[in-house]
């Protein structure tokens, strides 16, 4: 059974067919009914969402199916019922499983013992489908990804600093963390993205300098600096962060034709200044939509091979 826990469940090739896929599906959104039936996804969220919860509805609404949403806070799964009694369960009522959860541990269980196709919306370690969005969104913008500069500003020690090391990996992205020292992605999860690099010919650097960071990139990306569960050390991140904040100093370092993203929402004046995150090198909007087509594209490749024990 396939699953889509993290960004290195699927292959650099895998990746690139995922994103044709979801390019295709952008293209004809109403072509492809692999949920026809209607087939179930059960969609569970156990942090805030906009975003996720918005296009994961309408995505697997397009692709033919059913998406049942199974409220988190009366679910209390891993406090209520265990989460493999969880997991067996929702796994004969639905054809997957989406999970926004907090532990990474948590989410490998229900993938474990659901038998039906499993797909990380969101942990505190890793954001794969936000990767997929961002990435279809650069094809777009930029065309090649392979080879192309892309620098994360801000907290790298997050699930989407982590993300963007594995999946930039992948795409053979050469991805520069702008982080202050303690900030930067796990480590295990650098090693990993060094392996993935080595055949794909990115690279992934640190520097504590914001300016070195961005000096040339294609691409600038920055999150928020209070990530979900963080929102006591609000103060004390906000000091640490402030010198990487995404501004248009920064955004002049880069490439001239350097395109700005973030995974939203944003906090104008925090980490991005409210005149990028609104000006013309934003593509966030682009961003934000193209959830619902990589979303659909991860579904419909992990529905096409639930069969398969891998
Ligand atoms: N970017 C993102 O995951 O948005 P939501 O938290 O609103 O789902």
């Amino acid at each position: 059974m396939r699953h889509f826990l993290r960004d290195d469940d699927l292959t650099p090739e895998e990746q690139a067919e995922v994103l044709d896929l979801a390019a295709a599906m952008k293209a004809d959104p109403y072509a492809a009914k692999p949920l026809a039936g209607p087939v179930t996804v059960a969609t569970i969220y156990d942090k805030p969402t906009l975003r996720t919860q918005a296009s994961f509805a309408a995505g697997i609404a397009e692709l033919g199916g059913f998406p049942m949403l199974v409220d988190g806070i009366l679910a209390a799964i891993g406090i209520r019922e265990s989460v493999p009694d969880v997991a067996r369960i929702l796994g004969r009522q639905a054809g997957e499983i989406v999970w926004r959860t907090f532990a990474q541990g948590n989410l490998e269980q229900m993938a474990s013992y659901a038998g039906v196709p499993v797909v990380n919306a969101l942990t505190d370690e890793f954001h794969p489908c936000q990767l997929l969005a961002d990435l279809l969104t650069l094809r777009e913008h930029k065309g090649e990804l392979r080879g192309l500069t892309v620098t994360f500003l801000g907290d790298a020690a997050c699930n989407m600093g982590n993300s963007y090391a594995l999946a930039g990996a992948l795409a053979g992205l050469h991805v520069r963390f702008g982080a202050p020292e303690g900030y930067t992605p796990d480590a295990d999860v650098l090693a990993r993205a060094a392996e993935i690099c080595a055949g794909t010919g990115g690279s992934i650097t640190l520097d504590q300098d914001p300016i070195k960071a961005a000096a040339g990139a294609d691409v600038l990306v920055t999150d928020t600096w209070v990530s979900m569960g963080k929102e006591d050390e609000k103060a004390e991140r906000e000091a640490v962060f402030s010198p990487y904040a995404l501004t248009q100093e920064l955004v002049d370092h880069a490439h001239p034709d350097a395109v700005v993203m973030h995974c939203l929402p944003a906090y104008r004046g925090k980490e991005i200044a409210a005149a990028v995150l609104d000006g013309p090198r934003s593509i966030v909007w682009d961003e934000a939509e193209n959830r619902r087509h990589a979303q659909k594209a991860i579904l419909a490749f992990l529905w096409e091979r639930r069969g398969a024990h891998v």
